[in-house]
């Protein structure tokens, strides 16, 4: 009985631990108090987030608590708070006070730094981030919603703070249910002078008075030594319903744009499925009826093409081990990617869900050893490898050693700034405890089962001595063929890499898992038929060394991906700082390494079983 007690706490701590926030709806009854959070400031410009609380803004009278949920929310560098506004359900405010707060010179050149750098305060009401509504003149008029709001505004050398905020909400109810539901949460940020008069009815002892005309008397830092906090509240009934309130979100990225993407991808894989299907229809049928109709002996002297690598074309390659572990690594990005994507679609990762998506991203990671480590094992017993463990050490170890070492130096760096983005030295320790106590033996186990398992059955033998591959021609040089086998897998996927992008370091909502899904499908086929087809032309010209290149081909795209982060650095971000500057290329060269074992390994195995396919076909003595 106490076992089955302890399990079901065990079980009920991981739930908590995996956690997704805004799944179910919360009804507030009438005046019942609404909690607003306080999330991490971010800026575009610098990518380092700090906490709240690091600029003198009211601290909460009962003292500042985190509620951080996840694993997701801590690595995304997010910092969760109370605040000490006063939220009643249905009850309008208008100038509110806060807090009154000295402004030292400390504070002042720290509201100026982060004013300059652009920072925006992020809040969340009943897990909805706080808008701030603006409307695009180019659209028609239509309102499109921001994602937080500044801090303050620099005008003509003059600092504002925004010190006084109006909160409106939207509330829906309905007979199905008992209370209200909040269904929209805007922020107005301003910048005014209040008077203030003390008010012994009140908590605070004063109360403010905020003056209507707000453009004569603007909050600037300079001309004052005291800011007053005040907020104003509105509820309004909205027609809009729990389920659609993340709609006016999500507006903000184009949809239209995202058809032309699909377009893109398609017609690129159109191009090469008509290409490889003349291939393997047309001269590869050809090739091997003519192959299988020789039957005299001067006949088969006279051949020509890839069926006279057939003694080397199963030769072990050089530098096989790490080939193999390259693939194994590439399965476990892979079958991440899939089930992600699965998740994503199935709804799971909306943008409501904090942090899942990066901690369901971990999670699968780790399950997927098991894949890696069974792939890994079985390319190793084709070629005969005798040291199984390193392989699959390496497997278990390398890649991720390497993607852990530039996150760890970069978390250095973070966290020299002070910044919370920083993961703090208990995650990177539950990091570790997964890498090393789930997926390491998962790896194993996988390569364990992927040895007992008989050898893949090769169609032909390989002979004793190498044979002498012709002189080739420029255009099958290794570095031409995965220029251009790179270009298409990369051009399949870049227009929707630019919402990625936006996503990630312009702090845009992505949530277009469906195109998502069909550009990521489209990328997997485009990424065999470039292997394929690079690796039929290499074996005509009798050149048998192909199973880097069949890995390279399409894992040459990663390089593009890596330029156009470059392009995307300096067209669209204003980075300056040095160490934001580090971040960015760190983590870009991270998700491009990904991104190289991902294609790579599909490029390879599609490859692999074209080769196989064709050389059993063909009859050799
Ligand atoms: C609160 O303000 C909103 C917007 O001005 C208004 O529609 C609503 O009727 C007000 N509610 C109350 C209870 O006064």
């Amino acid at each position: 009985m106490a076992r089955l007690l302890g399990c079901v706490a065990a079980g009920a701590s991981l739930v908590r631990a995996i956690y997704l926030p805004g799944v179910a709806p919360i009804e507030y009854q009438d005046g019942a108090s609404v909690d607003l959070k306080v999330n991490k400031l971010t800026s575009v410009k610098t990518q380092l987030p700090y906490g709240y609380y690091t600029l003198p803004f009211c601290a909460p009278p009962g003292g500042i608590q985190d509620s951080v949920e996840n694993l997701g929310e801590i690595l995304a560098g997010d910092l969760i708070e109370n605040s000490g506004y006063d939220l009643r359900m249905k009850e309008n405010r208008t100038c509110q006070l806060l807090c009154k707060k000295e402004l030292t010179k400390d504070h002042r050149n720290q509201f100026r730094t982060m004013i300059e750098d652009n920072y925006l305060v992020n809040w969340i009401v009943d897990n909805m981030p706080a808008a701030t509504k603006y409307i695009r003149h180019s659209d028609g008029g239509q309102f499109m919603y921001m994602n937080g709001f500044p801090i303050g505004v620099q005008r003509d050398g003059h600092y504002y703070l925004h010190n006084h905020m109006k909160l409106s909400f939207m509330y829906h109810s309905s007979d199905k249910y008992e209370g209200y539901r909040i269904v929209g949460f805007e922020v107005e940020p301003h910048s005014i002078v209040q008077a203030t008069r003390s008010d012994p009815s009140s908590p605070l002892g004063s109360e403010a008075i905020c003056s209507e005309e707000a453009d004569a008397k603007l909050m600037d830092m300079d001309l004052h030594n005291e800011i007053v906090y005040t907020y104003d509240v509105t509820w309004a009934y909205s027609e809009m319903r729990w389920v659609s309130r993340w709609d006016n979100y999500l507006k903000m990225t184009g949809g239209q744009i995202h058809w032309f993407s699909i377009l893109n991808s398609l017609m690129i894989m159109l191009f090469l499925s008509g290409m490889v299907a003349m291939i393997l229809l047309r001269t590869l049928w050809r090739d091997i009826t003519k192959y299988n109709e020789l039957a005299t002996a001067e006949e088969a002297a006279e051949e020509t093409g890839w069926k006279l690598v057939h003694g080397d074309v199963f030769r072990k390659p050089r530098f096989g081990k790490l080939l193999v572990v390259s693939v194994g690594c590439g399965v476990q990005v892979l079958g991440m990617s899939l089930v992600t994507l699965l998740f994503a679609l199935l709804g799971f990762l909306s943008p409501a869900h904090r942090g899942g998506l990066l901690q369901s991203m971990m999670l699968l990671f780790t399950f997927m050893g098991v894949f890696g480590g069974y792939t890994s094992a079985r390319l190793y017993k084709v070629f005969q490898g005798d040291d199984w463990k390193t392989a699959t050490l390496m497997t278990a170890l390398f890649y991720p050693g390497i993607i852990f070492a530039v996150f760890f130096t970069l978390n250095l760096f973070i966290w020299a700034q002070k910044s919370t983005g920083a993961v703090p030295f208990t995650t990177m320790f539950a990091v570790l405890v997964l890498w090393f106590g789930i997926s390491v033996p998962l790896v194993f186990m996988g390569s364990y089962f992927g040895y007992r398992k008989d050898a893949i059955e090769l169609p032909v033998r390989t002979n004793h001595v190498p044979r002498q591959i012709p002189a080739q021609p420029w255009f099958m040089q290794p570095l031409f063929t995965c220029a251009v086998g790179g270009i298409l897998p990369f051009g399949a996927v870049f227009t929707e890499l630019f919402f990625i992008m936006s996503s990630l370091w312009q702090h845009q909502f992505y949530y277009l898992f469906g195109f998502l899904a069909l550009v990521v499908g489209i990328l997997v086929i485009t990424c065999a038929e470039i292997s394929i087809a690079l690796t039929y032309f290499q074996l005509t010209s009798e050149n048998y060394n192909w199973w880097w290149r069949s890995f390279m081909a399409s894992g040459s795209s990663a390089v593009y991906v890596f330029m156009y982060s470059v392009l995307y650095f300096s067209s669209r971000l204003q980075i300056d700082k040095w160490v934001s500057i580090f971040l960015y290329f760190g983590y870009m060269s991270i998700l491009s390494l990904l991104f190289f074992l991902l294609t790579g390994s599909i490029g390879f195995l599609a490859s692999f079983m074209f080769v196989r396919v064709i050389y059993g076909s063909i009859k050799v003595d």
